[in-house]
Order: structure tokens, then sequence, then C-alpha cells
């Protein structure tokens, strides 16, 4: 009775289930609640087909629908057998997140198909929200079916205007490490991105293809961003491109050229269509959390948000300390304890240190050959005893790292026991990376001991990725991956799933050169791409951005070559348009030491009650408010590309009748990237949610605001 009382007192829901009449051989539809989203499903001579519209007006043409595998085609010679309507409209809160309180509210219609030949089963599973829509393949269990190989998925996404997109290669050596190219979606295409973006004439396996989440705009302003959600037991999907505004669903394959290995029953991930009627509405998207499995971890009291530092940036970024061995060594125990000695100060919860390891000392970039790397053997320099002892009592801990360099295996054989070490040694949050600069280049032992090499995005790494997350909660982890398996939403299952990378991150800043490294517009892009899939491990925060990097480790002269495009105020802003629960300030100690915009990143929560976005166009601007999950207090961040530009921003989002002390972290009149990128201005204003703020931003640059209640 108690329980029974627990679930309709916490869960306000409303489910409706009917098994319609509906006519089987009629074109089904399916509207979101809201009405503003409507798809048509129809069965034409046996092929499944799906369109979409919005708001009365066709954004996905017919496009196909089915499965071929080795033991069936379920994609022709289909009859729908039944239809099931459903309907949810329910809330449920994050355990860290954007926001507190989730709805999730949509209208499900569930089609089962036979083929008529075969009696081969299917069902089609349609989820339409007010945000977008998704659908699966369900293979149920069946006597003519039981293991099964996915030859090709047939989806297709036959979009109605060939609009611009912003995308980034598949099939492309360097994972998802990339900038965008912006072209029409018929030009997609790898001498397109070579041309516009990066040399790409390298190795050309696989076909011509983007990654999701993959986004669009319509001449109207309407947003689609195509992405999958739940990608469990599975390959990732890739979006071929057909020189037209039609993609097609591509699964990254096995070395053996088949897509997926597995078993009736089945479950595909979620293909996904998110929707808006502006770039600001796919930001606020829910529905990629909505179509994962509620939390599975019984007890989350361990997972903290928080902030980190790290010795980190003092080899991928000023190059004068090594992971490896030798004088320069950056993980030895005198400066771990300077580092917990600054942290502690400061309020950080962690400290990342990278290269306290065994296995950094041969080439254990970029080919998967190095020395096999030791996940639970400090480096003799790095006393972890002490160290452990000192962070506690320092009130901090350390942040663990296991780059892999691609060696599942060996990182496999170790996981237990690197995770138990972890516990042992007080780390809550384990950095992992899989650094491999060849994409079909992981090596694995195939069932005659051959050794053959996988993709990085196959299900070999998918089911990798979910063993580590798995073993990691056993013993009390969160996980910040980088060079990671891309999100689709897990983190709701799995909420130690904290971060991720997954794109280009600070660390290109780092170590390209000048003509290399991110350009101003591409933290402008990832809101509406990569992030749509949220959170992201950037590392923001770089203070000196300017003649900070050495030739090398023994050349302390200055490489000159080397500029971060953004400013300091742009850097501060980047806490609140890039959300992560766990956020990185990535620059060195003593570039914070006494540097009054220090206070922003101190301040800065991680965990957030509401977040919304202000305004926004890709590629240009974007502006995110969020309120803090503890307190009243708001944040905001705003950025531009390397175009100036003036935003008026209206404070309605603040509590009303309170009176707010907004604290303005912004660039001066001379600023921008290139001209003033080290000086900021701080001021203080009265504010209320009647006020208006006009905000300027420079070339390259950006502003943060924390409004906290007036005393
Ligand atoms: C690449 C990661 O993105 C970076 O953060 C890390 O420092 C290196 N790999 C080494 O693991
Ligand atoms: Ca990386």
């Amino acid at each position: 009775m108690k329980n029974f009382q627990k679930i309709t007192f916490s869960i306000i829901s409303i489910l409706i289930f009917s098994c319609s009449n509906e006519k089987l051989d009629a074109p089904f539809e399916i509207k979101s609640p809201n009405n503003s989203l409507s798809a048509t499903i129809k069965i034409d001579d046996g092929v499944p087909f799906y369109s979409l519209s919005f708001n009365g007006t066709r954004i996905v043409d017919k496009s196909r629908l089915g499965i071929n595998a080795d033991k069936f085609l379920l994609s022709e010679d289909l009859k729908v057998i039944k239809a099931k309507r459903s309907s949810e409209n329910k809330s449920w809160s994050q355990v860290w997140g954007e926001q507190k309180i989730i709805q999730d509210n949509y209208n499900e219609l569930e089609l089962t198909l036979l083929s008529n030949s075969e009696n081969h089963k299917m069902i089609l599973r349609f989820k339409m929200f007010n945000d977008g829509l998704g659908f699966r393949y369900e293979i149920p269990k069946q006597k003519k079916i039981s293991d099964f190989t996915i030859l090709d998925e047939l989806t297709e996404f036959n979009l109605e205007e060939d609009s611009p997109s912003w995308w980034i290669p598949a099939y492309a050596y360097r994972r998802y490490e990339f900038l965008y190219a912006n072209t029409l979606i018929s030009e997609i295409s790898r001498d397109k991105f070579s041309e516009l973006i990066e040399n790409l004439s390298g190795a050309r396996i696989g076909p011509e293809a983007v990654q999701t989440p993959f986004t669009t705009q319509r001449k109207d302003g309407t947003v689609i961003t195509i992405h999958e959600a739940n990608l469990t037991n599975y390959s990732s999907m890739a979006l071929k491109a057909t020189g037209t505004k039609k993609l097609e669903c591509d699964l990254f394959p096995w070395s053996d050229g088949t897509k997926v290995k597995t078993s009736a029953p089945m479950k595909s991930p979620w293909r996904t269509i998110i929707v808006g009627a502006n770039p600001s509405d796919i930001v606020m998207s829910t529905l990629t959390l909505n179509l994962n499995e509620p939390n599975k971890l019984s007890n989350t009291s361990w997972i903290e948000p928080g902030k980190y530092i790290g010795i980190w940036w003092e080899m991928i970024g000023t190059n004068q300390s090594t992971w490896g061995s030798g004088p320069n060594h950056g993980a030895n125990t005198e400066k771990v304890m300077k580092y917990i000695d600054f942290g502690s100060k400061h309020g950080f919860n962690g400290l990342l240190v990278e290269g306290w390891n065994k296995g950094w000392d041969q080439n254990w970039c970029c080919t998967g050959d190095g020395e096999d790397f030791g996940f639970y053997h400090p480096h003799p320099d790095f006393d972890h005893i002490k160290i452990r002892n000192y962070a506690k009592e320092k009130g901090i801990r350390i942040v663990g790292h296991h780059e892999t360099g691609t060696q599942i295996e060996n990182y496999e054989n170790q996981l237990d026991s690197a995770f138990s070490y972890c516990q042992r040694n007080g780390i809550r949050v384990v950095k992992t990376g899989y650094v491999n600069d060849g994409s079909q280049n992981i090596k694995r032992t195939d069932e005659n001991g051959k050794i053959v090499k996988e993709w990085h995005h196959g299900q070999y790494m998918v089911e990798h990725f979910r063993k580590v997350l798995e073993t990691a909660a056993k013993y009390e982890v969160s996980i910040v991956v980088h060079e990671p398996i891309k999100d689709t939403g897990l983190r709701r299952t799995y909420p130690n799933m904290v971060s991720r990378e997954g794109a280009r991150g600070q660390e290109f800043n780092g170590f390209m050169g000048l003509n290399d490294n991110n350009k101003p517009n591409h933290t402008t892009i990832l809101p509406f791409t990569r992030l749509v899939s949220s959170p992201m491990d950037y590392t923001p925060g770089i203070f000196n951005l300017t003649e900070y990097r050495y030739f090398a480790p023994d050349n302390r002269k200055i490489n000159l070559n080397h500029q971060i495009p953004s400013t300091i105020s742009k850097e501060l802003a980047l806490y609140v348009v890039v959300y992560a629960p766990i956020q990185m300030a990535a620059d060195l100690p003593e570039n914070y030491e006494g540097h009054p915009a220090f206070q922003f990143i101190k301040d800065v929560p991680t965990d957030w009650a509401q977040s919304i976005c202000i305004n926004g166009e890709i590629g240009e601007y974007i502006t995110m408010v969020r309120k803090d999950i503890n307190s009243s207090d708001w944040y905001l961040g705003s950025i531009t590309n390397e175009n100036q530009r003036q935003l008026n921003i209206d404070l309605s989002f603040l509590d009303k009748d309170k009176k707010y002390n907004a604290t303005i972290y912004k660039d001066p009149e001379s600023g921008g990237w290139q001209t003033n990128p080290e000086e900021i201005v701080i001021e203080n204003q009265s504010v209320s949610s009647d006020s208006n703020l006009i905000i300027k931003l420079p070339s390259g640059g950006g502003q943060a605001i924390r409004f906290s209640l007036a005393k």
C-alpha cells in the first residue's frame, strides 16, 4: 500500500492506452500533444514510409523505413496487423542537470508489421513530442528469429528543403573532433569539407557521411536536428549523403562489414528528428532524455556536480610538462600537493592529475601500439598514499585519469581493479581517454584469435563504453569520457555518465597553431549541434590567451604561433553556455591567483534548477541564462563569433518582486579576441525582472553575469 501511494503521489501521470479500431491499410497519423507536429506513416506496396510536417508545412518528405538482416528483410512485402495508441504526460526529476524537472509529454503509435510471405514480425514505435519525433524498430521474440545480424538499416531522412546545415564528417580520422562545415545538405562531401575546413584527402574509407547530431535550418527559420537516443547494443548511426536533400541511416560496420550483431527481442536506438521554430528551441529540447530509460542507480549520493582544476594545461596547452617520466614530469607528488592547496583554498572539489600512472613512456598516442597502460599502477614519483591523505585533509578529491590509447582489451582486463583502486583512494570521478588517430584503428582479437580493427563508432565500442560506465557505477565512480561515443541521453539511466568531450574542445587551442585552432564561431555552433545531446567537457576558463605556449618542455621559449581566439569574458561566459555538471577551470593556478575575474569561476554553479536559451543564431551568437539549484541566483552567458554585436536582454526571467545585484564581467570598449583579449571590466548594477540590459560583444568576445539577490 505504501508503495502504491508513493507511486500515485510522486508521479503525476496520465497514461491513456487504446487498441484503436482504425483501418489497418490506411495511412496512420500521429500528432504532437500541441498539434504542431504531425507524422504520416503508410505502407506503399508493402514498403513502410513516414513523412513529417511542422505547423502545417511538410519538412520531411516520404522517407523509407526498414531493416535488412541476414535472416530476414523487414522493409518490403509488409502489412500492418495491429495498431495501438497511447499518450503520456508526466514529469520526472534529474539527479543533476540543466533543469530539475523534465516534462515527458507525448503521443505514441505502435504498429505491428508482418511480412506476407515469411511471417516475420516487426514493431515500428513512434513517439511524438512537442519538440520532435522519435521512432524505433523492435524485433519481438518470435519462432522464426533468434540470433541475427543487421546488414543495413534502411531508414531515410528525406528533408523537404535543401537547406544550410552544420556538420562534421563521419568515417574521418579524428572521431568527432572537427570544426563544423556549413553547406547545403546536397553539398555534403569530404571534398567540400577539405575545401572549407580541413584537408581530408588522406584515408578515404566508408561512404560520404556526417555524424549526428546533424542540424539544418530551413528558409522559414525552422531548425531540424537529426540524432539518436538510447544507443544500446547497436552500432552508431551516421547519415549518408546522397548529393541531394535526402540523408540515409548509415550504421558504422564491424570489421567484417556487418552492422549489428544481435538477437530477438531487439530494440533499435530511437531515430530522432528534433524540430524547433528557431535555434533556441533546439537548445531547449528534452526529447533525447525522454527517450531514455529512468535512472538505474539506486544510490546516487556519491555523484557530485562541481568544478575541478588539473595538472593538464601545462602538458597540452603550455607545453611545459610531460605525461611521461623525466625532469618535467607533471604528476609529481610535490606539484600535486601544491595544486591541492590551490584547489582547496578556492573551493574546487576535484583535481585532475594526468600522467600519474604507468604507460606514458613510449609512443602512447596515436596508434594503439604503445606500452600497456596500468590503471592501478602509479608512476614512481606519484606517491598515491601521501596524495590521498593530503587531499582528504584538504577536502578535495583527485579526479582519476584513464588514457587507454585505445588498448581496449588491456583496459577491459583491468576494469574492476582500476575502479576499485579509485574507490580505495577516494576518487569519485575518472576522466577516460581514447586517443587513436585512425578511427577504424581499434584492435580487437576476434573469435579465431586474429587481430582485427574496429571503428571508434561501431557496436564493439558502444558496448565497451557501456561496460566501463557500469563497472564504474559499481565502485561509485562517475565518468567524463574524452574521445567518447556520442551522447544519446544515457545520463538519465546512468547519472554517473557526467560529461564527455566528443567535439573539438579547448585542447585544440592548446596544441594547434594559429591557423588550425578553434575559430571564434566554433562555440556558437556547438550549442545547436553537439550540445543538443549535452553535456560537454569543453574545459573553458583560459585567462592567459596569448604568449602562453613554449616550444617544448625543455625549451622554454614562447612559441608565437599560438593564440587562443577568445577573450577572458568569453571564457567566463562558456561556463553558462556549455552545460556540464562537472566543469574544469583549465588554466594554471598562477594565471588565476589574484585575478578578479576568477571570482566568477568560483561562483558559477554546475547544477541548475532551470535553463533558458534567450536568443541565438547558429554560428553567430547565443545567450543562455540558468538558475542555480541551491539559491535564487541566476547566471547569464552570452558569446559571439568573429562579429561584434549588441544584444538587448529582457530580464523578465529573474524571480519577480526581487531585487538583484548584477555583477557583470565584460570586454572593454577596445576589447576583442585580436585587439585586447585579456582585459576585463567588472561592474555592478541593480536590476529586477522589469529591467533590460544592453550587452555589447566585441569580435570573438563574450559576457558573463551573476545575478545575486540584493542584500
Ligand atoms: C586527449 C584528451 O582530450 C585530453 O584531454 C587528454 O589530456 C589527452 N588525450 C591525453 O589523455
Ligand atoms: Ca580529445
